[in-house]
């Protein structure tokens, strides 16, 4: 399928309805069941929340109150008592998924390693003794700091066992982000490899451990805990770093689980907002657990012959819901790819699709567009029949994206889930349950159920049809962020005070603008500070880069507002060519022709120029900070720290 044939409408109006065969095996099988659970939530939240706590859980001791909402802070299943390692792991010992698959994990190199749920039991158990005995009680705090190896699974369930919340980052940031993680968290251990195998490259994950902690910069910790994965020569700390392929093999299987109040921390994970300050997002145990094994178990339909794979990293939310807690919970086998799309084999998610028979694969638009600009020769010489649901979070997925997506990848079989969530939401908010919601290209449709979300001006007052305003959820849910670590003050302004309660009732402000179609369907348009007014029209970036993307020339598009001293703000974008065709001012002119036809003249660029790479973040968002400063010709102001490869911005500069 070449990408010229792909239709381009803007105002998507096609419809792809799930299928009556997939719809008739699905978990939730049709609209009017979709709708009752809903209604159902909506009318009886506790009552909702508590009867499927009851079922899909495990709980050593039942709460006495299901919420107590004391706005903005909520708490769910109070003197509930559970452990979600216990039922990630132990429950499914005593049934035939002793020796399913837990985890399939595949490294960069092709090295690989199948992990069933009593070895999964056993390793995790054996990682909390060490644990222990290197000094963690419960309430200590845990950094990790790992490549994707099954060990980073084994480190976050270990610490959930023995009630050590864990703060994990991302192994793609820095020694600098590492520290001042770590400082913020005050973390007692931190759990780290040797390196991990990226891109053909050694990630030198211990030294900058060792660079965070130089200087004795976070005198909390106290030991470091290292997996050794790449087998290059590192230094070792005198009494303060250990190896645990020294300490495995000695220490005791037997670790029972402890019993976790529901409230009780269970991660801090940090996230950017719009300060340079990272927050510490604050999860606790019960109602993470029960919202991220509802939403893995309807949104995924999944099922225990599935072959699931998230291509996150355990460093984002969708790692810690979604690649661990979600799917465990449900007893499902989860890949672990190690390793990304690189020069040396662009084609290797394809592969892993093809050697293990996922049916479910979850990524994000980012690496879709990649994969268009790669060419369809890679998926296309792989056999990718045993998908059967695809799933897309992180952005906006612009509608020629996803219609690749269900052509090249889903061969028109695959429903797409487009799930609209925060590190904040802990899990999905607006999301299409596959066997029963239509969808629309570039919609993630429609609020799970238990979830009220709507569209509001600033005043909090609900807008129009089709008229943009800001995201909000209206009613606390189970796996909501319970406060900024240690800043209640941060937590209420940020999420809180932006929009004031409407009728005594708090609203959630996600910080995402959207608009809600005539169908109740939800269109996300991106970040706030994201949109722009060009002569006093709202204008999402995201829209503008649909319309570029959808043209054939262009692989990526990233667009940006600069300042206009009539239109208040004007259109810049930036836009990567495909393969096949060259920068020229004949292609600029018809870029910007394209996109007026596309949207009308008020999106018109005043500038496109032409780059060979967008900087974009190591989780692959693109960093429009900076192409705002690019346009507006101004200094780069802000963080380079969390930026994939600086020389995109020298080369930006220069051009
Ligand atoms: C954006 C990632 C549109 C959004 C799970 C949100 C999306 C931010 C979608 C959170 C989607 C995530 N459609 N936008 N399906 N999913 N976003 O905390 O702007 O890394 O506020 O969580 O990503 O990013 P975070």
């Amino acid at each position: 399928m070449s990408k010229s044939t792909i239709e381009s409408i803007l105002h998507e109006e096609r419809l792809f309805p799930p299928s009556e065969e997939f719809a008739l095996q699905a978990h939730i099988t049709s609209l009017t069941q979709y709708q009752t659970l809903y209604d159902k939530a909506k009318e009886h939240p506790e009552l909702f929340w508590a009867e499927l706590a009851e079922s899909e859980l495990h709980w050593f001791q039942k709460w006495d109150k299901v919420l107590d909402w004391q706005p903005p802070f909520a708490k769910w299943f109070l003197n509930g008592k559970i452990n979600i390692s216990y039922n990630c792991l132990d429950r499914h010992l005593t049934t035939w998924r002793k020796n399913k698959a837990a985890l399939i994990w595949e490294g960069e190199p092709g090295d690989s390693r199948t992990i069933t749920y009593a070895q999964l039991h056993r390793e995790v158990c054996q990682m909390a003794n060490v644990l222990k005995d290197l000094g963690v009680q419960k309430g200590d705090r845990v950094g990790i700091y790992m490549p994707m190896i099954p060990e980073a699974a084994i480190a976050m369930l270990a610490c959930a066992r023995i009630g050590a919340p864990h703060s994990v980052v991302f192994g793609g940031f820095s020694s600098e982000a590492l520290k001042a993680r770590l400082q913020d968290a005050e973390a007692k251990v931190v759990i780290t490899a040797d390196g991990g195998f990226r891109k053909d490259k050694i990630v030198p994950l211990k030294s900058a451990v060792d660079e965070a902690l130089q200087d004795n910069a976070v005198p909390s910790v106290q030991k470091v805990l290292v997996v050794q994965r790449t087998k290059q020569d590192i230094p070792m700390v005198g009494d303060r770093d250990v190896w645990w392929h020294e300490l495995q093999p000695t220490a005791s299987a037997d670790c029972p689980p402890e019993p976790m109040d529901s409230e009780d921390m269970l991660f801090i994970l940090y996230t950017s907002g719009t300060t340079g300050k990272p927050k510490g997002v604050v999860h606790t145990t019960g109602g993470y657990n029960l919202y991220t094994h509802v939403t893995t178990k309807w949104t995924f339909d999944l099922k225990d012959t599935d072959v699931y794979w998230c291509t996150a990293d355990v460093g984002w939310i969708t790692g810690h819901s979604y690649i661990v807690y979600g799917p465990l919970s449900n007893g499902a086998t989860s890949v672990m790819y190690e390793g990304a799309p690189r020069a040396s084999n662009p084609g290797c998610f394809w592969d892993v699709v093809e050697k293990y028979g996922v049916t479910i694969f979850y990524t994000a638009p980012t690496a879709i567009r990649a994969f268009i600009k790669m060419g369809d020769q890679h998926p296309n010489k792989r056999d990718l029949s045993s998908l059967r649901i695809l799933g897309t979070v992180g952005e906006p997925i612009n509608p020629e994206a996803w219609i690749w997506y269900h052509q090249v990848i889903g061969q028109e079989k695959c429903p797409i889930v487009d799930t609209w969530w925060q590190t904040e939401t802990g899990g999905f908010m607006l999301t299409p349950l596959p066997g029963a919601t239509p969808t629309k290209p570039g919609s993630a449709t429609r609020p799970f159920p238990g979830i009220i979300a709507d569209v509001v001006d600033l005043d909090g007052n609900p807008v129009g049809t089709n008229e943009g305003g800001y995201l909000v959820i209206k009613h606390p849910w189970p796996s909501m962020m319970r406060t900024v670590y240690k800043n209640d003050k941060r937590f209420r302004s940020t999420y809180w005070e932006h929009i004031p309660p409407k009728d005594g009732k708090y609203l959630y402000f996600a910080g995402d603008g959207a608009r809600k179609d005539e169908d109740g369907y939800f269109w996300v348009m991106g970040r706030v500070d994201d949109v722009m007014n060009v002569s006093g029209h709202r204008l999402g970036t995201m829209e503008v880069e649909s319309a570029l993307v959808s043209h054939p020339a262009v692989a990526e598009a990233a667009v940006v507002s600069r300042p206009d001293e009539v239109k208040g703000q004007d259109v810049y974008a930036f836009v990567t060519l495909d393969s096949t065709h060259e920068p020229s001012d004949e292609l600029k002119a018809e870029l910007k022709k394209h996109v007026v036809h596309e949207i009308g003249a008020i999106a018109r660029p005043g500038e496109i120029r032409f780059t060979d790479a967008l900087p974009k973040t190591r989780s692959g968002k693109i960093i429009r900070r900076f192409l705002r400063n690019l346009a507006a010709g101004e200094e780069l102001v802000g963080d380079i720290s969390t930026m994939e490869d600086l020389s995109v911005l020298d080369k930006l500069r220069q051009g």
